[in-house]
């Protein structure tokens, strides 16, 4: 039992293999965090001593004994306006005009399996079909006697991944409605301490970078009101010991499964203790409730690591793989695929696309993606967005006779859609005007000139979803890059009355979830890659959907190792979709070797993204090498544990990245140089997670786009423990940007 109440103690036992959760019901009925670390067999309830501090008030029933404020409680749910000043979780106005609810234990459940939250993605457990033994649940109940508040906090706990999971669900029990201002999914009170608090925060074309500040008093958020989990701050903090390092040392996870707008605000309080509590943002958030309904808020998984945040990062990479993504594709092998976007952007037509097709399938790619273009009078990315019809003008015929080419050169086919947007130049806002967000007698903020689809409202999901299901039944469609270009802005539902405006927000979310369950359940088939401007919307939500995700409109190889090592603190390389692109690159206008760009993009879904037919023979046949390593690697890359070589590599000379197998039997290592080393000594890095026992033998060691000093050492064979401790000697390296991966495994006695 992974689950157990101590009933004599009103203690509330969680376990995993290596971590330990407690919680408390104090005296009066207030829920208390005892405990979240390393796994401990004893309960924790010693530690909180109640204590007396001026101007933090005290329940009514120890107005006299003064050792019961909720204010200095470490606490699983906040209070609200009775006492606990910190920020709180939760914001409720009653039927009659009451701020703030008392919560208080009503009853709690422990049943084995995974509870689900109603219209959005969670995590599930991975013997769904027997009684999930790998996952318990409780739920605890939580009512605020007076006005019929109740909030039902839940809890998954899987044993063997270090992860417990969080969400509530809140029910209006009163005869009249409630409002909610705010309705976090959770609440985590950390002791006092030195803490740093890591965040993922960037911009278009430079997501996830990462950043690691001291908390300070006060409070300090990272958040999204974009209407996506945004490019900006994603929605997945870190909190760690200030001397906490990639590989010791405290650490937890807090990430929220959800795709909208997202807050996590992390509270240093007066006396040094922080809080975290994080959910949908309650900006521009208003939900009522009527009587009897209940609210249920996104899931927040949560994960603790007592040995550094490379350790963090793989409990993470495990569950998202083998718990949030549902995707066949998780454990199938995705194809090699070319993408035409930046080979052609709009200026494309049936010849250019078979062209490129049959020059990929020569070289051993498996499947061309036709990106943004091939519908309606989409000729550049002022119009035609909404009418996902064929656009005749570029692809006579239509797409039949296209796709029937791509296949008998052996080739899959894949298309890219948009399909929460429209552009006022087309046939579908024509129509349906009131379809797309836009306030009343104002003129709406245009982005990229598209609006945005109002997926809060039932016809226009269900619009989407004929419109879609005919497009991928009609044609043998294998893969759907799925896109968004613009944020949310003029945010107003014609459907929705004037007071239930602030739910348009949330309610978008669930639209979107819901287009997306029903086209993911009825295409089992399709692979589908999430996209928004690149990785605007790299969420674990999305990855429920969606196995990978474009992870950044930025192609540079060279920026991409700074994107993916954001990516990698909380989601696999396999949830990354990769690219060679062309030089100079179309971003940075930087030059990088062919092979240096093939090192940095065999992280998670390989491919091109140029025009393979104005390669030279000697790139082309790197294009080969590249595809023929790509698949012997895929294995490791994709199921492997990563390992971070070099952390902050922005600022370093070189950047590292390893990838072992399961059994540690095998093991992919890259570097890249990112600026020249000169009068400096060969670089030497020591691996990880290797068997120190074991014997590992380099079978290839490549280097691209260099020349190399050769190695004095000719040796080949090496202890797992030498390799751990001492290090690899990399050859030294003469050029721009060289690459080398050097592959290593346990020669079969
Ligand atoms: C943004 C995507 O990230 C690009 O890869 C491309 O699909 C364009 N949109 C097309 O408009």
């Amino acid at each position: 039992m992974c689950i157990k109440y101590h009933p004599e103690r009103k203690v509330f036992e969680l376990a995993t293999l290596h971590t330990s959760y407690q919680i408390q019901i104090s005296e009066l009925g207030h829920l208390i965090h005892l405990y979240y670390g390393a796994a401990v067999n004893d309960l924790m309830d010693y530690l909180f001593e109640p204590f007396d501090a001026g101007f933090s008030p005290n329940p009514y029933a120890q107005k006299l004994s003064r050792g019961g404020s909720l204010d200095l409680y470490p606490m699983e749910c906040s209070g609200i306006n009775c006492g606990d000043f910190r920020v709180s979780s939760l914001d409720t106005v009653t039927g009659d005009g009451v701020w703030g609810a008392d919560l208080r234990y009503l009853r709690h459940e422990i049943k084995p399996g995974k509870y689900g939250i109603k219209g959005m993605p969670s995590s599930r457990g991975n013997d769904e079909n027997t009684d999930s033994r790998d996952v318990q649940t409780l739920r605890i109940t939580l009512a605020d006697a007076v006005s019929g508040l109740e909030v039902e906090l839940l809890y998954a706990v899987f044993e063997d991944k270090d992860v417990i999971t969080r969400a509530a669900r809140i029910t209006n029990t009163s005869n009249f409605p409630i409002h909610l201002h705010k309705a976090y999914s959770c609440c985590l009170d950390l002791p006092e301490g030195d803490w740093d608090l890591i965040h993922f925060h960037g911009r278009h074309t430079m997501e996830r970078q990462t950043q690691r500040n001291p908390v300070m008093t006060g409070i300090h958020r990272v958040s999204s009101k974009r209407g996506a989990s945004s490019h900006q701050q994603n929605p997945f903090v870190i909190l760690c010991d200030r001397n906490t390092t990639e590989d010791a040392g405290d650490c937890y996870g807090m990430m929220l499964v959800y795709s909208g707008n997202h807050c996590t605000d992390v509270e240093k309080d007066q006396s040094g203790c922080v809080r975290c509590v994080m959910g949908i943002s309650s900006e521009q958030f208003l939900w009522e409730l009527m009587p009897g309904q209940s609210f249920d808020t996104p899931e927040v998984l949560m994960t603790y690591s007592k040995d550094g945040i490379g350790r963090l990062s793989r409990q993470y990479h495990r569950f998202i793989r083998e718990n949030i993504c549902k995707s066949k594709y998780m454990h199938q092998r995705r194809p090699v695929l070319i993408n035409n976007w930046e080979a052609t952007y709009f200026d494309f037509d049936a010849d250019k696309i078979l062209k490129i097709a049959s020059q990929a399938a020569e070289l051993g790619v498996e499947m061309i993606v036709l990106d943004d273009g091939w519908f309606g009078s989409r000729f550049d990315d002022n119009s035609g967005l909404g009418d996902w019809y064929v656009n005749e003008t570029k692809l006579p015929g239509g797409l039949t006779p296209l796709i029937d080419r791509i296949n008998e050169m052996g080739m899959k086919f894949g298309i890219w859609v948009e399909p929460e947007m429209v552009n006022e130049d087309s046939d579908l806002f024509r129509a349906h005007p009131d379809w797309a967000f836009t306030i009343p007698g104002r003129e709406p903020s245009m982005s990229r000139n598209q609006l945005v689809l109002d997926l809060s409202r039932k016809d226009v999901v269900d619009w989407l979803y004929k419109t879609l299901s005919e497009l991928l039944t009609r044609y043998n469609i294998e893969y759907v890059k799925w896109d968004m270009n613009r944020h949310l802005t003029d945010v107003y539902s014609r459907k929705l009355p004037a007071e239930r405006q602030g739910e348009v927000f949330h309610r978008y979310v669930l639209g979107l979830y819901d287009l997306l369950e029903r086209l993911t359940n009825t295409f089992p088939d399709v692979l589908f890659e999430g996209c928004s401007g690149g990785g605007g919307r790299f969420d674990a939500a999305m990855l429920h959907y969606s196995p990978q995700i474009w992870c950044s409109d930025d192609t540079d190889a060279i920026e991409r190792l700074y994107i993916q090592e954001g990516t990698s603190y909380g989601y696999p390389a396999s949830a990354v979709g990769a690219h060679v692109s062309a030089v100079p690159n179309h971003q940075t206008s930087r030059a990088t070797p062919f092979g240096t760009r093939g090192v940095a993009a065999m992280y998670g879904g390989f491919g091109y993204e140029l025009d393979l037919s104005r390669l030279s023979a000697a790139e082309k046949e790197e294009v080969r090498g590249q595809i023929r390593r790509y698949h012997e690697y895929y294995d490791l890359i994709h199921n492997g544990d990563y390992y971070r070589l070099t952390t902050d590599s922005r600022n370093r000379d070189y950047t590292a990245w390893q990838f072992v197998s399961p059994d540690f039997k095998g093991t992919l290592v890259s570097a890249v140089m990112t600026s020249p080393r000169v009068c400096l000594g060969p670089v030497r890095i020591r691996l990880k997670g290797l068997d120190p026992k074991a014997s590992y033998e380099i079978v290839r060691m490549e280097t691209f786009g260099c020349k190399t000093e050769a190695l004095h050492s000719e040796k080949k064979v090496f202890s797992g423990e030498a390799l751990l401790e001492g290090g690899i000697v990399l050859p030294i390296m003469h050029g721009d940007y060289p690459g080398v991966q050097i592959y290593l495994n346990v020669p079969v006695s």
